[in-house]
């Protein structure tokens, strides 16, 4: 590979993976992102410019999309609205960037010729039962809950009928709940993280009994990585690193990282539909391609995540107030 185009790579996990194909690479890297309220373009600052460009432009304007994709060898997928809260108080561009800007991409692709990769989520599976011995797999069937996670479902079907239909050469992946630096403050670490470093308290949905499958943002990348280079077309892996949560433990972890009493948070009102627990069984992932992630201890990642926050205030500080005040208009 050569020349990669990321969508969505100004955003939290697409910065990631750009830096990560930069490091392991020499493939040359074109961004196309539409700079929503949840890119970065600080993300990028360091990236060097001779091998790394951002086009401003949206992955559902096939103009754009057409002209990017006959340029290069391959295409990571990563543009997406992805805040679940957010779709269920606006669902229109969930269904504009995630359905329609997958098409437009898969339209480019076909038309061209080129690799392309898909990132999708666990969430289309729906959820489990807590403290039940089922593990998502390749197999599971497909049962979206929310507004977010039935547009990635459908973007996922789109991938597949292209694969099926027009022999398109494209590998999808469904990943746990990722955790680390660029994260935007509404997500929900980064909000409780900088909630307490601003003197304020945690926020937590319902009972806090849901479970969230962690991983590391940089396991998310070498996995992609993996499936780019060596995954075989048309197939689909789970990527998870066997952290399950529930969000209770997680709040009592950070509380106690940066120095707070462990009930020292406030309960607020639930997500409507809320997903109780999602797990992933990597196993695919780890014997076919021989993947392993580098982060297996949750608290000490946590913990550099948490520095990571206090170290970048001046980067997540200007978002703060207008999440924090959306999400007290909800009671949340
Ligand atoms: P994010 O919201 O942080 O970033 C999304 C990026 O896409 C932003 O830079 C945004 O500007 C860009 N974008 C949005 N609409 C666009 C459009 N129409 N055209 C071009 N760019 C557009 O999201 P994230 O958390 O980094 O997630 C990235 C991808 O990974 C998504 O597809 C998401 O479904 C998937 N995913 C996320 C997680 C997670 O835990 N965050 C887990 C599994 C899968
Ligand atoms: O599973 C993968 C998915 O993980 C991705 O597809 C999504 O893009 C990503 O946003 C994430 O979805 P979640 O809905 O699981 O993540 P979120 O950070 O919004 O919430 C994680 C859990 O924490 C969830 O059970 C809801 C709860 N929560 C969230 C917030 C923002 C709280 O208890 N308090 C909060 O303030």
């Amino acid at each position: 590979m050569q020349h990669v185009l990321v969508t969505g790579g100004a955003g939290f996990i697409g910065a990631n993976f750009v830096h990560h194909l930069l490091t392991h690479t020499d493939a040359r890297v074109t961004v196309l992102d539409k700079l929503t309220y949840a890119a970065s373009e600080a993300s990028l600052a360091e990236a060097d410019p001779a091998r790394c460009e951002l086009v401003v432009g949206d992955v559902a304007d096939p103009e754009v999309v057409d002209r990017l994709v006959s340029g290069v060898d391959a295409v990571v997928h990563f543009a997406a609205e992805s805040h679940n809260d957010n779709s269920l108080d606006d669902p229109s561009p969930f269904i504009r960037t995630n359905l329609v800007g997958t098409f437009t991409l898969l339209e480019a692709v076909r038309r061209h010729g080129v690799r392309l990769h898909h990132v999708s989520t666990d969430e289309v599976y729906g959820d489990l039962e807590l403290d039940a011995p089922q593990r998502f797999t390749e197999e599971t069937p497909y049962r979206p809950s929310s507004p977010y996670s039935a547009s990635k479902a459908g973007s996922d079907h789109l991938v597949r009928a292209w694969v099926r239909s027009f022999g398109v050469h494209a590998t999808i992946s469904n990943c746990s709940n990722n955790y680390g630096p660029w994260q935007h403050v509404e997500k929900f670490i980064p909000r409780q993280v900088t909630n307490l470093l601003m003197g304020g308290r945690v926020k937590l949905y319902g009972t806090g009994e849901n479970v969230r499958d962690w991983i590391h943002v940089e396991d998310h990348s070498s996995a992609v990585l993996a499936i780019l280079e060596r995954g075989r077309a048309g197939e689909t892996y789970l990527i998870g690193a066997d952290g399950e949560k529930n969000n209770l433990d997680v709040v009592r972890m950070v509380l106690r990282l940066l120095g707070r009493a462990e009930d020292d948070f406030d309960h607020v009102t639930d997500r409507a539909g809320h997903d109780l627990r999602y797990a992933i069984d990597s196993t695919k992932l780890r014997e076919e391609l021989g993947w392993r992630p580098s982060y297996e201890d949750f608290e000490s990642g946590l913990e550099q995540t948490i520095g990571w926050y206090r170290d970048h205030e001046d980067w997540w500080r200007p978002h703060k107030e207008a999440v924090e005040q959306g999400y007290a208009a909800k009671g949340q």
